[in-house]
């Protein structure tokens, strides 16, 4: 899978992948998520910390940061995300330095409006990857993440259903896609690959 991963990749920049995790794999991520206590859950941000308003106006996503240290299925899907790193540099030579990633709960009703993960230039957000967790998802409980070609045209790419196993994986600086609301509690992964743009000056991302 990860071979065809790359080979999308290269043709078209994104690759979307059905069951591309183990179902116990994907159902163990539910349940880590559903034990972390919801005081621990953050309102989403869009990076203007301070203007709360515009961010709620964006985006009403909740989220819990991933690490290593919480073991078990949260480890055994940063081991996964380790290994397509290291496939996507080898085949690709993306330079794919670091990951982050971290749960994402859409209540009913919640969105996330059409947007860029990285900006082109500034950024190094390489690699945006999404993982979906409800068991069972359909047509009529809404959701879907719209994979646009660009912001311009509003030309639809790809209409993307969250069901669990299903894995998106798309260049961060390429892409403006969005969350339509959702009908039902939505689960999700979302990570990003970066490139190491440290200086002797700078440590980023920081160790
Ligand atoms: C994001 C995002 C898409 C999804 O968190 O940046 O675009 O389908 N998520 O959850
Ligand atoms: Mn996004």
């Amino acid at each position: 899978m990860f071979e065809l991963i790359a080979n999308d990749l290269r043709s078209k920049g994104y690759s979307i992948q059905k069951d591309a995790l183990p179902p116990r794999l994907i159902s163990e991520l539910l349940n880590v998520f559903a034990s972390i206590p919801s005081e621990a859950l953050k309102q989403a941000g869009i990076g203007r910390a301070n203007d709360l308003q515009a961010n709620h106006e964006i985006r009403r996503d909740e989220i819990a940061w991933i690490e290593s240290t919480q073991g078990g299925a949260a480890a055994q899907w940063l081991e996964f995300s380790a290994q397509l790193q290291q496939h996507l540099n080898r085949s690709l030579m993306l330079g794919l330095f670091s990951f982050e990633s971290h749960f994402a709960h859409y209540a009913p009703g919640a969105f996330y409006k059409t947007h860029l993960d990285a900006f082109k230039g500034q950024a190094n957000r390489i690699l945006s990857v999404v993982l979906y967790l409800n068991p069972e998802w359909g047509p009529e409980d809404g959701g879907e993440m719209i994979l646009y070609c660009d912001r311009g045209t509003g030309t639809i790419l790809e209409t993307v259903k969250p069901q669990g196993g299903t894995l998106a994986v798309f260049l961060s600086e390429d892409f403006p896609h969005e969350v339509r609301p959702a009908k039902r509690h939505r689960y999700s992964i979302a990570g990003w690959y970066r490139v190491n743009m440290s200086n002797t000056l700078r440590v980023d991302p920081p160790a």
